[in-house]
């Protein structure tokens, strides 16, 4: 009876599902305005609303305008712009083709903004690290705001890539390894950046990139191909851009690599049959930098005429720069009608985005001269990125309850060149951030702590030994400056670059107190530092705030909760090592006598696991228990106590484990959590809502969810467990979504 009941329910619910998905089902036509325009369009008019040109370079906005750039927009032959901003710029080159074009087609201004326009932001990794959507919510808002006033309509952002291996440099640019992490996180972006909706002319529109599988680059090294399995891919590196989609991103990016073969601008089933058929997306993809001509590169096209053929083909509507589409493609649409109507439709995107951004209507309005200097790091910004940047960082070791700084250490050394790097601050994206804008640590120490002596010392080892002796305390600022992650910045050695492990290790033989500032936009192989030091917090690059926020952390005004969005290694050679394993038929053993899966000269844990983060308090969890709801969905729920003596936040985590299923399931994944603040001595219960949905399995074009137990763990991290429960899928169902992109509400009451 039980059963039926809850097959029934599991049914009710894929139906709720498939509602969700019809609605965001593409419109085959544009509005009347839209279908009237394309219906008086050229084919090289047509093919211009698909040509993206630099405008200038990243360092450069708006140095690559002269007279062929705007005789190209009187001519039609281009429909947007990266690299170009400042509102009068964009208002003089919006006026030519408004005004000066036969068909007055608004220009769209794209540009990559990142982690904020000119309020930077800490490096969307230490954002994922805060595991509150609100952070990345909040940074993409501010973004918006201060880049639509910038004459912007379009940030090449949220990059969504899940990122396993740390050897690629863009695992900075992403949420971590999780897909579950990393879902929540992309739609987050998706709603800061795009407001209540893309109208509103403080609203830009997304773009999650980069479709797909970009950061499973053989090798970590960027670029290069990924070669995964059908299930991965689904699995792991879609949901976080069916989340993007599902929150209505306005765009998508293909990306470089290829998968299997298959170049992703070359790839119909990607951007075709999953994009537009299965998810029903209906936004305009565009190309990556130069990547349709690219083509030629992998091998699959013979000319840039083949290549543009391709993409076009394949689904790729915008020619990011490389040119193809507007030195070839009219030739080959005149000669293919097939081609034509291909063209049609990537046109009809186009001229719909636009609409939707409302540039028809009111072309201008976001390049207003009179809002731009004014909506800049305004003091409310400022204080959205202190908060960001406080809420980004992880407490990974504290041994002896070192942190917080204790007032009777009055002579600190703060000893690494990093410490007075504020440019690295900003990290690999800074749009129009300033290093003068950044508040740099020196001087936030010094105000936080009017009282102690601070001395400096660089990374020479002689200089850097004589300060930590002088001092009763040393902060040793050690990682990789901003421009050793990043597109291109793969590193095959994680370890500290440079001679900074031995300038840590003859800081360290001194016998101070040592607390360690990581900085760093990846993780590193520290196994040596993190068995000698005492402290360490990691604060990776935090943006224009970055002083003052660990400032705060350092003295305990702020109590730390960020939690590490992806492992950290103890070796290089010992990547990728994702906590959400599949199991072996021989599980690791720490007896290496044991013929298991692991390696003979390293532990079989990670560094520092995923998930995981201290406090300058303690919790405790208890009443794990998990209950089913008549809706068919499942209510697991947990008491977590504050039993120190200060204030503090938990990231609680919910983690699950199909133990029999048709294919091995990885031993333990994450299905929600939640962030929650506990005074001291104060409990909460906190429940989470499952759906059957989120344990479906892929199965060779599917959601498949199979009846049967499935254990659940919550705990501190994914390594750090406190409590274990289990219920019982009772029928078989079929998901109408990844399952890692499916939201587990969760919720919080006080207990007496
Ligand atoms: C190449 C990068 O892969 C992509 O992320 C970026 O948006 C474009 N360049 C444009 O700058």
């Amino acid at each position: 009876m039980l059963r039926r009941l809850m097959t029934a329910l599991s049914m009710a619910f894929c139906l709720a599902v498939t509602a969700l998905a019809a609605n965001a089902q593409a419109p085959v036509r544009g509005s009347p305005r839209v279908e009237a325009l394309l219906a008086r369009m050229t084919i090289a008019e047509k093919i211009g609303q698909l040509v993206q040109m630099p405008g200038g370079r990243q360092k450069a906005l708006n140095s690559r305008i002269d007279d062929n750039e705007r005789a190209r927009i009187r001519a039609g032959r281009v429909g947007s712009y990266l690299n170009v901003a400042g509102a009068e710029a964009t208002r003089e080159l919006q006026r030519i083709a408004v005004e000066d074009s036969r068909l007055h087609i608004p220009l769209l201004f794209g540009m990559d903004v990142i982690h904020g326009y000119r309020t930077i932001f800490p490096v969307p990794l230490a954002m994922a690290a805060s595991w509150d959507p609100a952070v990345p919510e909040r940074a993409a808002r501010v973004a918006a705001t201060e880049a639509s006033a910038a004459g912007l309509h379009w940030t090449f952002s949220p990059m969504v890539d899940i990122a396993r291996d740390p050897r690629w440099g863009r695992i900075v640019e992403g949420a971590g390894e999780d897909p579950y992490l990393g879902s929540v996180m992309a739609a987050a972006q998706v709603r800061g950046y795009q407001g209540v909706g893309l109208d509103r002319t403080d609203t830009i529109m997304a773009t999650a990139k980069h479709f797909a599988a970009y950061g499973a680059a053989m090798g970590g090294r960027d670029y290069a191909g990924a070669d995964i399995s059908q299930r991965s891919l689904e699995e792991i590196y879609l949901p976080p851009f069916y989340a993007a989609a599902r929150e209505g991103a306005g765009s998508f990016m293909a990306a470089f690599n290829e998968i299997g073969g298959v170049p992703a601008h070359a790839n119909r089933a990607l951007l075709r049959d999953t994009l537009r058929t299965r998810w029903r997306w209906p936004g305009v993809l565009v190309s990556d930098w130069n990547a349709v001509a690219e083509l030629r590169n992998h091998g699959v096209a013979e000319s840039e005429g083949d290549a543009a053929e391709l993409a076009l083909r394949a689904g790729v509507d915008i020619d990011m720069s490389s040119g193809a589409y507007a030195d070839t493609l009219e030739a080959r649409v005149r000669r293919d009608p097939q081609l034509l109507a291909l063209l049609d439709e990537a046109a009809r995107r186009v001229l719909m985005i636009k609409e939707r951004l409302g540039l028809f209507d009111h072309p201008y309005e976001r390049s207003d001269p009179a809002n731009e200097a004014g909506a800049m790091l305004t003091p409310a910004n400022r204080a959205a990125a202190r908060e960001a940047a406080a809420r980004s960082i992880v407490l990974l070791k504290n041994d002896g309850g070192l942190l917080p700084l204790a007032a009777s250490a009055p002579r600190i050394a703060l000893i690494g060149a990093l410490a007075q790097d504020a440019n690295s601050q900003l990290g690999s994206w800074r749009a129009q951030g300033h290093v003068e804008d950044v508040h740099p640590l020196l001087p936030a120490l010094r105000a936080a702590m009017p009282h102690a002596e601070i001395e400096t010392a660089g990374d020479e080892i002689p200089a850097a030994v004589a300060a930590a002796r002088r001092a009763d305390l040393v902060l040793l600022v050690v990682g990789e400056d901003f421009d050793m992650t990043g597109e291109a910045r793969s590193r095959a050695d994680l370890g500290l670059p440079g001679n900074r492990q031995a300038m840590a290790d003859a800081v360290l033989d001194t016998g101070k107190p040592v607390v360690v500032l990581l900085m760093n936009g990846r993780p590193l192989a520290i196994h040596r530092l993190a068995e000698r030091a005492p402290a360490i917090l990691e604060t990776w690059f935090l943006g224009v705030e970055a002083g003052p926020a660990i400032a705060d952390v350092l003295t305990g005004r702020v109590n730390p909760a960020g939690r590490l969005p992806v492992s950290f290694p103890r070796a290089s050679g010992a990547v990728p090592f994702p906590y959400a394993r599949l199991p072996s038929g021989r599980p690791a053993d720490a007896d290496p006598a044991h013929d298991t899966t692991r390696y003979r000269d390293l532990p079989i844990t990670p560094l520092f696991p995923f998930g995981h983060g201290l406090s300058y308090t303690n919790f405790t969890f208890s009443d794990f228990a998990v209950r089913p709801l008549p809706n068919g969905t499942f209510r697991a729920s947990v008491i977590v106590c504050n039993d120190g003596a200060r204030a503090g936040e938990e990231v609680v985590q919910l983690y699950a484990h199909d133990p029999v299923a048709s294919v091995s399931r990885p031993i333990e994944e994450l299905r929600g959590f939640r962030r929650i603040a506990l005074a001291p001595g104060e409990a909460k219960r906190v429940s989470f809502t499952l759906s059957p949905a989120q344990f479906a399995i892929w199965d060779a074009g599917r959601w498949r969810i199979e009846p049967g137990e499935i254990q659940l763990m919550v705990g501190a991290s994914s390594a750090d467990l406190r409590g274990r429960a289990a219920f019982r899928i009772a029928g078989a169902g079929e998901g109408r979504e990844p399952a890692a992109a499916i939201f587990t509400p969760s919720s919080e009451e006080p207990i007496r």
